[in-house]
């Protein structure tokens, strides 16, 4: 059998009566690159938000690493209003927040870019290391953390290096043209 890393299963997120993702199934394997396409309006922001816990989903299920991560079925309202395909093979609810979901390693880009406009290009990616760091407040006050974050920092770099942005690490992220500002936000979510 194939290893997945990722598997989206039977997933239908409606609006009210807007139906914006209908029984989306989708499976990503390891090592795979694998794009999601459609016209304006499709539901591919919102299928992306299903995945990684901005939205609960009407009905279905999401599968990360082979644990189930998001799963969801037509409450409330949405009962009666629920037409959709696979009606009741889902029962119960679990919502990771986004947070969540990134810890356990899956992480994201926006499709209206969100950095951290006056942060340096640098601290942008540094921050996101912040979910992976063991240290807190008394570790961080008295410098315990030094080795942990100096490793964070190489590790920044070499992230900067790999989207090229290496050379303008100490610019405001805002001061980056459009097509560089998507790639700082891509060594973001690889951090
Ligand atoms: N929060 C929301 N509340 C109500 N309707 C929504 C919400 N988010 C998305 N929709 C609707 O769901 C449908 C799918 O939108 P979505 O943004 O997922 O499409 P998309 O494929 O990302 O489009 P684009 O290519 O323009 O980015 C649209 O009809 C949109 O109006
Ligand atoms: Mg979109």
């Amino acid at each position: 059998m194939k290893e997945n890393v990722l598997k989206v299963e039977n997933v239908t997120m409606q609006f009210g009566g807007v139906v914006a993702v209908d029984n989306l199934n989708l499976e990503v394997g390891k090592g795979e690159i694998v794009a999601l396409i459609g016209p304006n309006g499709a539901g591919k922001t919102t299928a992306f938000n299903v995945i990684t816990g901005v939205y609960q989903p009407t009905n279905g299920a999401v599968w990360f690493q082979g644990e189930k991560i998001v799963e969801n079925h037509p409450q409330g309202k949405m009962k009666q209003q629920y037409k959709g395909e696979h009606a009741g093979d889902y029962a119960q609810v679990l919502a990771p927040t986004p947070d969540k979901v990134t810890r356990l390693g899956m992480a994201r880009t926006f499709q209206n870019i969100r950095l951290w406009k006056s942060q340096t290009v640098f601290d942008n990616v540094l921050i996101a290391k912040h979910c992976r760091a063991a240290s807190n407040v008394f570790s961080a006050a008295f410098r315990l953390n030094r080795k942990e974050e100096a490793a964070q920092r190489e590790n920044v770099l070499e992230l900067l290096e790999t989207v090229g942005l290496a050379d303008v690490k100490d610019e405001p992220a805002t001061s980056l043209p459009y097509g560089k500002q998507r790639r700082l936000e891509i060594a973001r979510a690889l951090a």
